[in-house]
């Protein structure tokens, strides 16, 4: 049968790997899409690079819009990142009503209900499987696996890098610059590591996501994220001889009151799946009102493991491409004209268990104003300690861990607690979720 033409833009790692995985296990490949999937045309600035990857088997160019525009080309992957350049090859791409294949998460959660828009009108797949959790079939499995489901929430550990922060802090004590600098020797970090500390890298996936969960416009912007830059060894440890794990999880859950979407440094309970997974792994758990819990891990970067998720794209696409645009898979799981605008709950709005760290001043009656003000709050205490203040001084730490709670409202009793005279600088907060049901 006659091989579909694909374009790809970009043939830097994630790309060379695409090229190796297509060509490796191309006879498997073919009995399952139907027809052989081919690269023909491949741009990239270094097109001598390029040329030395590809071969004679992909003709080769610096201008990326020339593939774009080129009538042999059925399918476009868009492995160049950002959202410039790539946002006007992607939608010059559906205007010649190419498919588009893209690991672009940053683009589909800032540009994604245009981009969606763009495809529905001219009748074109967008597949991003590539784009959240790496190898891991994720979109697959909340677009289609799940789909009797009313999703009620899914929480993930969604990027790598400061999942292996976070399993060096604990098991070695490293403090996070040290984990950092070792994340970034082996190469899992960026050369800025920003977005993946401050958490921004796992808001775009979980944007995606929750859109597709919930069959919501995708909304980054309302995302609340927090990092783990601030995070100390202490937390972990004190957080560890309570049964917990700290993550950095992305969470979003449908409330009556709207949709939490939120990333930040999470207390997971130790005896949870979730709380063990270490290292670059990723994983997420995805709660259905019938299937109940569903956990998927994997590997959410490298070379092969993204190819693995950009190549499942190139055959579902192939399968589906001489089908009625109405008869595919919708692009965020639900009808184009039935996503609902559910609105998006601010933080202080969202209901959380809190993990909390005062340094105090050992003496009697401070636990005593600590618990009035929290009281006076509504907030209920469910474990504390205290530690032995080191050896001739008179401050100590006093870890509390709360009920669930308004965000808004522990925000409050913290404020107040800061003013107290017998309270040493700022208080430690850090969410915390049973994940239980
Ligand atoms: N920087 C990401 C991570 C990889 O560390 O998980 C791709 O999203």
């Amino acid at each position: 049968m006659k091989p579909i033409n694909v374009g790809l833009l970009g043939i830097g790692t994630v790309g060379g790997g695409t090229f190796t995985v297509l060509s490796r296990n191309q006879e498997e490949i073919t009995r399952r899409a139907g027809r052989p999937i081919r690269i023909t045309a491949v741009a990239d600035r270094d097109t001598a690079r390029a040329q030395q990857i590809v071969g004679d088997k992909a003709r080769v160019t610096a201008d990326a819009m020339d593939i774009v525009r080129d009538p042999e080309i059925d399918i476009v992957i868009e492995l160049i990142g950002g959202y410039g350049v790539a946002k006007e090859l992607v939608l010059a791409a559906i205007e010649h009503g190419k498919h588009v294949v893209t690991a672009n998460k940053a683009l589909l959660a800032l540009h994604g209900n245009e981009i969606f828009a763009a495809a529905q009108k001219k009748g074109v797949m967008v597949a991003f499987e590539a784009a959240v959790a790496g190898g891991i079939p994720i979109i697959k499995a909340l677009r289609e696996g799940l789909t009797a489901n009313r999703i009620e929430w899914l929480a993930g550990i969604i990027n790598g890098t400061t999942n292996y922060i976070l399993s060096e802090m604990r098991d070695k004590g490293l403090s996070f610059e040290t984990a950092l600098a070792q994340a970034q020797a082996l190469g899992y970090a960026e050369a800025d590591p920003t977005f993946d500390v401050e958490g921004v890298d796992a808001a775009h996936k979980l944007t995606i996501m929750s859109a597709i969960a919930f069959g919501i416009p995708m909304q980054f912007q309302k995302a609340h994220v927090e990092g783990i830059s601030k995070l100390t060894r202490e937390d972990i440890s004190y957080a560890e001889e309570l049964g917990y794990r700290i993550k950095l999880l992305g969470i979003t859950r449908r409330t009556p009151r709207g949709v939490e979407l939120r990333v930040h440094p999470t207390l997971v309970p130790e005896r949870r799946l979730i709380a063990n997974v270490e290292g670059v792994m990723n994983a997420v758990l995805v709660k259905g009102d019938a299937v109940g819990q569903t956990l998927y891990y994997g590997r959410g970067a490298g070379v092969e493991p993204t190819a693995s998720a950009v190549v499942a794209d190139l055959v579902d696409v192939t399968r589906m491409h001489t089908s009625d645009p109405e008869h595919r898979v919708p692009h965020l799981a639900f009808q184009a004209d039935q996503l609902v605008d559910l609105p998006i709950l601010p933080i202080g709005d969202v209901e959380t268990a809190f993990y909390l760290r005062l340094q105090v001043v050992n003496r009697a009656g401070v636990l005593a104003d600590i618990t009035r003000i929290l009281a006076d709050h509504s907030i209920s205490i469910e474990a504390m300690i205290q530690k032995e203040p080191p050896e001739g001084q008179d401050k100590t730490s006093i870890i509390l861990l709360t009920h669930r709670v308004l965000e808004r409202d522990v925000l409050a009793a913290i404020a107040r607690i800061e003013q107290l005279a017998t309270v040493d600088g700022t208080v430690t907060k850090i969410r915390m979720e049973e994940l239980g049901n």
